[in-house]
This record gives structure tokens, sequence and C-alpha cells, in this order.
């Protein structure tokens, strides 16, 4: 139950000035009480917070899962080779995505390593892929030698703006590896009709975008290969690992091959012996744990859409505050929900600052991805004897100067907000308290800006 101070925070803020910016979201039940202006100071500048009590606890645990887990580690047989858990797992999350097959890997980055060496990207090749990502995108490309060159970003969708791809085509580019950030959608069907008019390759990193949907269709099955991660904060958890999605044996075959040093598999005998490889191998502990969380991922999915579009139908009716535009016919994972946050229209608030006023709402969020391609990690990978050895200094000079021209990706870098997804999992009250901390802040932004 919410203490009557909550009610009357709420019912001031539908009073004020202020207030006219949002106050559409508050529920049926909401009381009427006495309008304290009190009640409605914001957390920083000493009010109550918005949201009291925390959040769901991730990752889960649930003693249930025990006893399946206890089988597995007192069988001794915990190698790939040794059990069939991993082959289930494979056949399951594959049946779940809607793809022919599925691959499981140590991880989110070997899964894109692996794809990218099966798709033939060599030492260097280029690949297009998203700026505002994790930096395993970046290096998935860095450590196959090849060069990761950015599209940019489209501020109104936070992914890959499919009309920057083509000029930033050369002769060397061999893949697309677009990113469905925060589990939202890219807009594959442009993207997938760039790289066929190109001859490129598709690999979709899906590593935060587990059952989100684009026209009806699972992300991570529409572009050649499709890579997800398990690491201990993604929605379906087991400490480390990842998968491929491939709609193709031949791939998936190419995959468990090269995950497997090398071993001959199914369609890939190749000459009998080894073809290049490296053990980027799940364990059978693994497989369980997730296999055990797949019911819990589809209900969760559902609570989070629910709750992320109620924000998004509401947050944008406070000044300032522009929710994400997503690719028509779509259904983002909601790994974060973000939004983008115009200071201008808070009183000069600046971001820094508005995400510490939220965050002392009771609303912990952040500003999420910066321009990493600033930070160092190109310069250290251009200056590096191989690539100098693999691109004229010409070559590698215009790539450098082409960070400039992300000036989408700037935007978003400048102005996005996000909050992870367990935030999402509570009731609507706490999507509630999220849109009052924020119109809060709006009512005081001018006070804030000056604290
Ligand atoms: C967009 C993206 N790509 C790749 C990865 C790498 O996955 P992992 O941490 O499982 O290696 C992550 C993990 O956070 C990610 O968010």
């Amino acid at each position: 139950m919410k203490d009557q101070s909550t009610l009357t925070r709420r019912s001031f803020i539908r009073t004020t000035a202020a207030g006219s910016v949002a106050l559409g979201w508050l529920g049926a039940g909401r009381a009427p009480g006495a309008y304290a202006a009190e009640a409605a100071k914001p957390a920083l500048l000493g009010g109550a917070p918005a949201h009291q009590g925390g959040w769901a606890r991730w990752p889960q645990w649930l003693e249930a899962w025990e006893p399946e887990l206890l089988k597995v580690w007192r069988s001794g047989k915990w190698f790939r080779g040794s059990a069939e858990h991993i082959a289930e797992f494979e056949r399951r999350y594959a049946q779940m995505l809607g793809a022919k097959r599925c691959l499981a890997t140590a991880s989110g980055t070997t899964a894109l390593t692996v794809s990218l060496h099966v798709m033939d990207v060599d030492a260097g090749d280029e690949v297009i892929v998203s700026p505002y990502t994790f930096i395993a995108s970046y290096n998935a490309i860095l450590t196959t030698k090849a060069l990761p060159v950015f599209a940019d970003t489209d501020p109104a969708t936070l992914t890959m703006d499919p009309a920057s791809i083509e000029s930033r085509i050369t002769e060397r580019t061999r893949a697309i590896m677009p990113v469905h950030i925060f589990g939202m959608p890219c807009e594959m069907d442009a993207i997938n009709a760039v790289a066929r008019k190109h001859k490129l390759a598709v690999i979709e990193d899906a590593c935060q975008a587990w059952l989100a949907e684009y026209q009806g269709r699972k992300c991570g099955t529409i572009g050649d290969l499709g890579c997800f991660s398990f690491q201990e904060s993604k929605h379906l958890p087991s400490g480390e690992g990842g998968a491929i999605a491939g709609m193709s044996d031949e791939l998936i075959d190419k995959c468990d091959s090269f995950h497997n040093c090398g071993r001959a598999t199914g369609t890939n005998k190749g000459n009998g012996y080894f073809t290049r490889g490296n053990n980027y191998r799940m364990t059978q502990a693994q497989a369980v744990i997730l296999m055990q969380q797949f019911d819990k991922l589809v209900k969760e999915t559902e609570i989070r859409r629910t709750n992320a579009d109620y924000l998004s139908a509401n947050l944008g009716k406070i000044p300032g505050i522009t929710p994400v535009r997503l690719p028509a016919n779509s259904r983002p994972a909601w790994h974060l929900y973000a939004f983008r946050y115009d200071a201008s229209r808070f009183n000069g608030l600046s971001r820094d600052k508005f995400a510490r006023a939220l965050s002392a709402e009771g609303v912990p969020c952040g500003s999420i991805y910066h321009e990493q391609y600033h930070d160092g990690l190109l310069d250290e990978a251009i200056a590096s004897r191989g690539f100098k050895r693999l691109w004229s200094a010409d070559r590698l000079k215009a790539y450098r100067d082409s960070f400039q021209e992300l000036k989408g990706n700037k935007q978003v870098c400048d102005t996005t907000v996000a909050f992870t997804q367990n935030l999402l999992l509570s009731d609507r009250r706490g999507m509630d308290d999220i849109l009052e901390g924020i119109a809060k802040i709006q009512a005081s932004s001018a006070e804030l800006a000056k604290a």
C-alpha cells in the first residue's frame, strides 16, 4: 500500500502548472488528497522519493531449479560431448525463435566471433556496425582483424540508420552487423535490402533482444545469423553463455565446427580433419539453467512490454521527454527502457543532473553508451602492426576522421536516458511512480538546475 503522502504528492502534481504536463497517466483509482507543495518537492531537494521499496532483484534464482542442476553436477557429465542437455537447449531455443537451428556458445561475444568467421569476414575486411552498442560488438570485429565501420544512429529509433549504410561500403566490406539495442528491433527490411544489393552478409547482434519481433519474425532470425547473450544481466541468464540462430544447416554446422576446435560436423565434413577453430563451447549446467527459465522469459517479456507500452504512451506527454520510435509491426524485448531527454525543455537542467534527480526519486537510471570511438580502443587497433599491414595509411586516416560524421549517434549519446529491465517487472503503480518522478523533476527543473 502507498502511504498518504504519496497520494498527496500525486494529487499536488495534478493541479500544478507543470502538472498539466502529463497527468493523464494517473489512474482512476488514485484518490485526490490535500494539495501540499511540500509533497511534490523533488527527492534531490529533500522531498520524499516518488518510488520506495526498490525493484525486482536480478538475476533471480528459484530453489525449484536446483534438483535438475544437482543431477548434472553429480553425473560428472559437464562437457558438451558428454550429455544431451546442450543439444536439447539448442532444439528448444531454435523452436522458441522460429529458427531452423541454433548453436549454444560460451558467450554473446564468442557467438559474434564465430558468426563473423563463418560469414567469411577475414583479416583486412570491413564490417558495417552500429556504434550505439556494448563494446563487444566492436571487439568481435576487431579481434577478427577486421575494421568496424560505423553506420550512423537514427536519433528517433536509437538503432542503425539504414540510409547511412550505403555510403560506407567499400570493396572490403563483407558484412553488416545491426544491433537490436535495448531489445529494440532494427529496421531489418531496409538493412537486408542494402545487404542483398551489395551481396553482404547480415549478422544480427541480438544479444539484448531475446524474443523481440520485427514484422512477425524474431530478431536473430532475420539476417544470415543472429547472436544472443545469456550473461548474468540478461533476460535469460546463465552467468555467461550465448547462442547463434540461423535458417541454414550449412551455416550452423560451420559455426558448430569453428566453436568446437574445428571438428568436422554435420554438413561441414571439411577434409575429414580439423578445420580452423577455437573452443567456444557452452557447458551442460548452463544449458540446464537456461531451459528452466524459458517459461519465465516468455511471461516476463509480456510484462515488460505491457509496462513499456504504458510508459511510452504517457512519457511523451511530458515536455522534453521523447519515447523511442519503433519500427512498424515490431515488439521489443526492452532490455533497457530508453527515452530522449531535451534539457532545454527542463530549464537547462543537464541530462546528468536529471538522471541523478530521477535516481534520487527511487528510479535508478543513467546515460548508458557514450561516443566510445573516441576512447582510444580504435586508435590502439589502427596503430597496431597488424592493422597497419592490412590497410593503407590513407584508409586508416579516413576511417579515423569518419567518426566526426556520426552526428545522429552523437545526439543519441548526448541525450538518451535509460533504466534497466527489472524496473519493468513491477506493477502499474511502479510505472506511475516513474512517471511521477519525471513529472516532479519537470515541475521543479528551474530550481534543480540552480541547485
Ligand atoms: C549488444 C551486445 N552485444 C554483445 C554482447 C556480448 O555478450 P557477452 O557479454 O555474453 O559476451 C553484449 C553483452 O552485454 C551486448 O549487450
